[in-house]
């Protein structure tokens, strides 16, 4: 497995694999790898000849008071776990080599990038898919791994690559959590020991939300309500959004129809932290 920064250099690996005809997986992330990451490149590892694992802790998608500067690196910790998953070469650019000065382009997916995470992180799903352009125009891969955990980054994707005929596979993965049910993250690692068992909370109460809706309720506001009043029993808990949409417009739905999302972000202290499940109701 190499570990490359150059643009120049995974185009030459990629023309290589091509001229052999092998396939090619992409995992995109931002570092300090964990169970997830690693989840999705084992679905990688077993659909493609070869693996490319991006590792850009991308400026374009952070906002001005986010966490850019802060968050987790760890790149020799991050090799290990992708030798150990199979991956055949690390992308990990500087920003200088995927951000030109005078660059004006952009990519923005209306609609689809305006609720949720994107109502709350106004710049952040254009960076998304500025920094995952750039990616598939660099390796040019053949299929690409996106975590469920971010239902809302998974739906512009692949809006995205339909929309702008990227010649890649979106593959969708599920959610991969700790063993006590939090969603793992690189951010988890923000949270003190307290806020780590406040952060329980966010699972919990989604828990809550199915156990309701498995007994038959479909109204999403009483949904909302089951799950902001469980929320709120946690007192270093803050809500950001509770959303019950449409999974594929991610439009707000009234009653739960047969693919409806229910996405919540919560600060956890000063932590943001976000979970998902995708209710299919008969
Ligand atoms: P990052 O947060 O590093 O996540 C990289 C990929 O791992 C994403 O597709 C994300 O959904 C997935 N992932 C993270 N935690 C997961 C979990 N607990 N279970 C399953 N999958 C999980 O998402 C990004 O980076 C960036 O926005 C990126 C797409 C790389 C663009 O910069």
């Amino acid at each position: 497995m190499k570990t490359v920064q150059g643009i120049k250099e995974v185009r030459k690996q990629v023309e290589k694999w091509r001229r052999k005809g092998l396939t090619i997986g992409m995992v995109p992330t931002m570092g300090f790898l964990h169970d997830g990451h690693e989840s999705l490149i084992n679905k990688a590892r077993k659909e493609n000849d070869k693996v490319i694992v991006s590792i850009f802790v991308n400026p374009t998608q952070f906002g001005p008071t986010e966490d850019f500067a802060a968050y987790p690196r760890d790149l020799k910790k991050d090799e290990k776990l992708c030798k150990r998953a199979g991956a055949d070469l690390i992308f990990n650019p500087e920003a200088s080599e995927i951000y030109i000065d005078d660059a004006s382009t952009t990519v923005n997916v209306l609609g689809l990038s305006e609720g949720l995470c994107g109502g709350k992180r106004p710049v952040h799903f254009g960076g998304v898919c500025l920094v995952v352009s750039k990616l598939f125009n660099i390796a040019t891969p053949d299929k690409a791994y996106f975590g469920e955990k971010d239902a809302q980054q998974l739906a512009v994707i692949k809006r995205m690559v339909r929309d702008l005929n990227f010649n890649v596979e979106i593959i969708g993965c599920p959610i991969i959590r700790e063993l006590d049910g939090l969603a793992k993250s690189s951010r988890n690692t923000y949270l003190s020991i307290e806020e780590r068992k406040a952060a329980l909370i966010l699972n919990k109460s989604l828990k809550l939300a199915k156990k309701a809706i498995n007994k038959g309720e479909n109204n999403s506001q009483k949904i909302f309500e089951i799950i902001t009043n469980k929320i709120e029993t946690e007192t270093l808990s803050k809500i950001d959004y509770i959303e019950i949409v449409d999974s594929n417009t991610l439009k707000p739905i009234e009653t739960l129809s047969s693919s409806s999302l229910i996405a919540i972000a919560v600060y956890i202290g000063k932590t943001r932290l976000i979970d998902n499940f995708t209710v299919e109701v008969k």
